[in-house]
C-alpha cells in the first residue's frame, strides 16, 4: 500500500483534510470543463484520473494537485481518494467505471457523485442504499444534464399534482455530443428501449414510441429513449409509469427504428469498435463558442386516472455547459455539509427548485 501512495502521490507530502473534493476523470471532456469551474468558483479540488500526462498538464495550468490512479486495483483507488470528503466522478461509461470508486466511497466514508446517465448505473446504486445509510456516505449519481434538470422538472411535477401516475419527460439537445457520451451511447445501441410500467423497468424496442412535443417553440417530434429518468425519476416521485423521450429528426427517428432489426450486429465486437473509433478520430466535444451558442429544452406531463393533466417546461444553457453548473453546484452543497446518507437523486437530496439556482435557467407551468 505505501508504494501504491508513493506513486500516487509522487513523494509529496499532502496533509490530509476532510474537506476536499476530488474530482475523477478529469482530464476527460466533460471532467476538465467541471476543473475550471470549480477554480473559477475558487474550490481547489484534487485532479485525478488514470493519465498521467494529461493530468498533470491540466492540474498545472489550473494550480492544482493530481493524483493518477486506475480504477482496477482497490488499494489503488482507496489509497487515492484518501483524504477526500467527496468524489466526483467524470470517467465513464460508468457501467464500467461507476462500482470500483462506489465501493472506494463506501469504504472510505466519503461522499459519491457521478455525471452518469445511465438507468443500469443508477439502479445498481440504488440497490446499495441501504449499504451507504450504515456509512454515513451519500450516493448521488447524475450530477449533469442526466438527470439534474429532467429530475427537478419530474418532481415539480409531482408537486403540481400529487396523484399522478404517468409521467413523461422529453429533452431537446441543440448542440452537439462529447466523445464520452458518443462513446456511452455507442455501447447502448443494440440494447433497445426501456420505460417503467407499474413501478417497474421494462425493456422495449427501441423508438418505441414518437410523440410531438411543444418545447415552447412548436411542435417537435421525439422517440423514447432509454434514458436514465426511467430509474430516477420513479425514486423520486414514485411515479410508476414513465417513459422519457428524445427530439429527434427523421434520420434519427428512421435510424433508431432500424436498430430493432440490426441490433445483434450493432452490438458485435467490430462494429462497436469501428464507431468507437469513429468517435475517437472526431472533435472531444463542443467547443466554447458552440456551447455558448447552444440551449437545452425539457417538457415534462404528468397525468392522473382521473384525466387531469398538468405540463411544464424548462429551458436551461447548452447541456455540457449545464452538466459543468450543475455538478459545480451539487459539490458546492456538499461540501457546506448538506449530504443527506444513502442513495439521492438531485430532487430527493435538494429539492425541485435545486435547478432554478443555476444561472441561465427557467421554468414555465402550463
Ligand atoms: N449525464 C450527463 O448529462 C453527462 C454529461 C456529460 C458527460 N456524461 C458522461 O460522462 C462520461 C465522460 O464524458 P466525457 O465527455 O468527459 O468523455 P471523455 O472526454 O471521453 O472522457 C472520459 C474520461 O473517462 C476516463 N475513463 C474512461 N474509462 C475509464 C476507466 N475504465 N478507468 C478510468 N478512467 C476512465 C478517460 O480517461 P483516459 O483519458 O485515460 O481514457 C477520460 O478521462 C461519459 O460516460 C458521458 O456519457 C454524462
Amino acid at each position: 500500500l505505501a508504494a501504491i501512495e508513493r506513486q500516487i502521490f509522487q513523494g509529496k507530502e499532502e496533509a490530509v483534510t476532510m474537506s476536499g473534493l476530488l474530482i475523477y476523470g478529469a482530464n476527460g471532456y466533460s471532467g476538465a470543463l467541471i476543473a475550471r469551474e470549480t477554480v473559477a468558483r475558487g474550490l481547489r479540488p484534487i485532479l485525478a484520473g488514470r493519465n498521467a500526462e494529461v493530468l498533470a498538464t491540466l492540474a498545472r495550468s489550473l494550480g492544482l494537485d493530481h493524483r493518477t490512479f486506475g480504477l482496477d486495483r482497490p488499494e489503488a483507488v482507496d489509497a487515492g481518494i484518501r483524504g477526500s470528503a467527496v468524489v466526483l466522478h467524470c470517467a465513464g461509461p460508468f457501467v464500467h467505471t461507476s462500482s470500483p470508486m462506489a465501493d472506494a466511497c463506501l469504504r472510505a466514508g466519503v461522499h459519491y457523485l457521478d455525471i452518469t446517465g445511465e438507468a443500469e448505473v443508477f439502479e445498481a446504486l440504488f440497490a446499495r442504499d441501504a449499504e451507504a445509510k450504515a456509512s454515513g456516505v451519500m450516493l448521488l449519481p447524475g450530477v449533469g444534464f442526466d438527470v439534474v434538470p429532467s429530475d427537478c422538472l419530474a418532481a415539480h411535477l409531482k408537486r403540481r399534482l400529487p396523484s399522478a401516475d404517468r409521467l413523461a419527460l422529453a429533452f431537446w439537445l441543440r448542440g452537439r455530443l462529447s466523445r464520452g457520451t458518443a462513446t456511452t451511447m455507442v455501447e447502448n445501441l443494440h440494447r433497445g428501449g426501456l420505460v417503467r410500467q407499474d413501478g417497474v423497468l421494462r425493456q422495449v424496442p427501441a423508438a418505441w414510441k414518437t410523440r410531438k412535443i411543444d418545447f415552447g417553440t412548436g411542435q417537435v417530434k421525439a422517440i423514447t429513449i432509454p434514458w436514465g429518468d426511467v430509474a430516477t425519476a420513479y425514486h423520486s416521485t414514485g411515479i410508476p409509469n414513465i417513459a422519457v423521450y428524445m427530439a429527434a429528426p427523421l434520420g434519427l427517428r428512421l435510424a433508431a427504428r432500424a436498430s430493432r432489426y440490426t441490433g445483434r450486429l450493432l452490438g458485435s465486437a467490430w462494429v462497436q469498435a469501428f464507431l468507437k473509433r469513429r468517435v475517437r478520430a472526431g472533435p472531444p466535444g463542443p467547443s466554447d463558442e458552440e456551447r455558448r451558442h447552444g440551449r437545452s429544452y425539457l417538457w415534462g406531463e404528468a397525468a392522473d386516472a382521473a384525466g387531469r393533466k398538468v405540463v411544464s417546461r424548462i429551458e436551461g444553457p447548452e447541456g455540457y455547459t449545464l452538466t459543468t453548473l450543475t455538478a459545480v453546484a451539487i459539490a458546492e452543497r456538499v461540501l457546506a455539509g448538506e449530504a443527506p446518507p444513502g442513495f439521492q437523486t438531485p430532487a430527493m437530496a435538494y429539492g425541485p427548485d435545486f435547478v432554478l439556482g443555476v444561472k441561465d435557467v427557467v421554468r414555465t407551468d402550463e
